[in-house]
């Protein structure tokens, strides 16, 4: 396996995740769960962001306290699945800006096929969250970072619900300088590219369709 994976095993992510998969859960339910567990990954993924101090004062006298050193964020979402984590992310970091960029596999050739981007103007200067719940073969994560790289993205982390060992192993052969943030692997993916046991089609159980 390859090394730049962190597997966010929180009791609460992993009991949501459950409930996530289960086929039982409609999607009324599966947009909440997919909310609260981006917001509870998103605490893990923003644990490096660097601090400064401030003098603030209490209703007690004056304090010397921390905040966040104004790092901006940019949180990329890559449709359809990846909207249902961008809310959850931006509940803890509400100055982040959001891009989205529109991929759908080829059922076929099981390849990414590009059809819209728009970006934060400015994403050469922003640390890049990459949200897509599912990460399979990992081609469409890739086309993802690419695209984002092209446009001047310089930090990018990739966070995703559940990962297969092939999309794991694709993203850090091709892009060794991502870290992948995930609440689980799973072990393969199917005829049909599907990760199982996984979760089924993540955008259909979202968004209802099929
Ligand atoms: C799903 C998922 C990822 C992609 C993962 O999207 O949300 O974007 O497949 O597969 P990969 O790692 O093999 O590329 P899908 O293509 O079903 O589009 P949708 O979200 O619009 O339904
Ligand atoms: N896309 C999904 O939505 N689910 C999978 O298992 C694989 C790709």
């Amino acid at each position: 396996m390859g090394n730049n994976v962190i597997v966010l095993d929180h009791p609460l992510i992993q009991h949501k995740l459950t409930l996530l998969r289960d086929k039982s859960t409609g999607s009324k339910e599966f947009r909440e769960l997919l909310d609260e567990i981006a917001m509870l990954m998103a605490y893990e993924v923003t644990r490096d962001l660097p601090l400064k101090e401030v003098e603030i004062e209490t209703p007690v006298g004056k304090a010397r306290s921390r905040v966040i050193s104004g790092k901006k964020l940019a949180v990329i979402a890559i449709l359809r699945a990846g909207l249902g984590m961008t809310d959850g992310i931006l509940r803890l970091v509400p100055a982040a800006k959001v891009g989205h960029i529109g991929l759908y596999r080829d059922p076929d050739t099981l390849r990414p096929v590009d059809y819209y981007c728009k970006l934060p103007g400015d994403i050469q200067e922003r640390d890049v969250i990459l949200v897509d719940p599912m990460l399979a073969t990992g081609g469409s994560a890739d086309e993802a970072i690419k695209l984002l790289e092209q446009k001047g993205a310089r930090s990018i982390k990739l966070m995703c619900l559940i990962a297969s060992r092939e999309g794991i192993e694709y993203i850090n052969h091709q892009h060794p300088d991502v870290p992948i943030y995930t609440a689980a692997i799973d072990e393969k993916l199917n005829e049909h590219g599907y990760i199982v046991p996984g979760l089924g089609d993540a955008g259909d159980r979202l968004f209802g369709t099929k």
